[in-house]
């Protein structure tokens, strides 16, 4: 796309979605929803990216409602705290500080961590980073790639194969409206010369989306795989990759517990999707398709045969297993 191509395309979205994303949205539909409280006793859960913003949430209520739950990021003081002020929850905190931009930490948590537990009844894939500047990690892969999509996959597919997903399991990925701006495009999952942290960014979470009807279609059964968008939230990561959004709508954005909300109601509801498409948000099923060209990308195939190559490279199953 041109330059001013770019431009309008970012203009209609941010005008277009500005009033459903932020807590304008959230309000005027809660107003219409049922008081409701979670109860997950005894469930187990992991939730990604659990030391700060929406994350944080969605493991706090979690465990407020009774769920045992495994919570992985790699901050381990932010974790300790969060599991102290959990103590005197119905359910509670596990901190697991590990980082999920790496295949081998994720062979780690299955293989060393799942494998302690009972299977789980909750996954939630929440981790994601918006890097503004490209990273590599001590892998050789993408930073954001590998932390917003690979890794989150492995998780799901190789927990769900060794099974350590319930059979009634649901599985919650976090995904964005910034996915609405582009296609499937496989090149663009990794940094190229033209780097753009939010492109990435967009590309990653349509890969998600795309990845969660995948599994929809291939994974039918008792359990469910939703792809979840929060809307625009105020948490450490909004403030530090998009300042400048962040200090013009500061004021509309929604709090952690809004942006939390959508999976703590899909992982009480657990809603029979039928349609493998689509992404949920303030707790209705929406397309995932709104913008002009977002249809014409990629197959699904080609994402397939690239994650299998990127996730199964010398050295990862070594350094798990150091
Ligand atoms: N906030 C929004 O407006 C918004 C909108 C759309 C979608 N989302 C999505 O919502 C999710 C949560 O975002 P947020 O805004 O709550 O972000 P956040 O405040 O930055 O939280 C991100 C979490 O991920 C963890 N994390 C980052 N890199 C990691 C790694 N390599 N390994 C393990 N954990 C890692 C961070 O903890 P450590 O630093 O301790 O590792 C933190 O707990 C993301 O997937 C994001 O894309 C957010």
């Amino acid at each position: 796309m041109s330059g001013i191509g770019d431009m309008l395309q970012a203009t209609r979205f941010f005008v277009g979605f500005l009033p459903s994303f932020t807590n304008v949205g959230y309000l005027a539909r809660r107003s219409l929803w049922q008081r409701e409280t979670w109860d997950f006793s005894s469930q187990h859960w992991l939730v990604s990216g659990a030391s700060s913003g929406i994350g944080r949430e969605i493991a706090r209520q979690a465990a407020a409602a009774g769920a045992s739950v495994l919570a992985v990021a790699r901050s381990a003081d932010k974790l300790a705290q969060l599991a102290e002020e959990a103590e005197n929850l119905a359910g509670s905190i596990h901190p697991i500080p590990m980082d999920l931009s790496l295949v081998a930490s994720t062979e780690e948590l299955i293989s060393r961590v799942l494998v302690q537990h009972p299977a789980l009844n909750v996954l939630v894939n929440n981790v994601g980073v918006l890097l503004n500047t490209p990273a590599t990690t001590a892998e050789g892969l993408d930073t954001g790639f590998a932390t917003n999509l690979l890794n989150p996959w492995l998780l799901t597919t190789e927990a769900c194969q060794r099974g350590l997903l319930s059979d009634d399991a649901s599985v919650i990925h976090m995904s964005s409206g910034g996915m609405y701006n582009v296609p499937l495009s496989v090149p663009a999952l990794e940094s190229h010369e033209n780097y753009q942290g939010a492109m990435a960014y967009a590309y990653h979470k349509r890969a998600q989306v795309e990845l969660n009807a995948h599994l929809r279609r291939t994974e039918a059964g008792r359990r469910q795989y939703y792809v979840m968008h929060p809307g625009w939230v105020d948490t450490p990561g909004v403030e530090t990759s998009l300042p400048d959004f962040h200090r013009v709508l500061k004021p509309l954005l929604r709090n952690a517990a809004a942006g939390a909300d959508t999976a703590l109601w899909l992982a009480s509801h657990r809603p029979n999707q039928r349609a493998p498409e689509g992404i949920w948000f303030d707790r209705a099923l929406r397309s995932s398709h709104a913008l002009p060209g977002s249809r014409k990308g990629d197959d699904l195939e080609a994402l397939l045969a690239y994650l299998e190559t990127r996730g199964n490279f010398p050295g990862a199953n070594e350094a798990a297993f150091a």
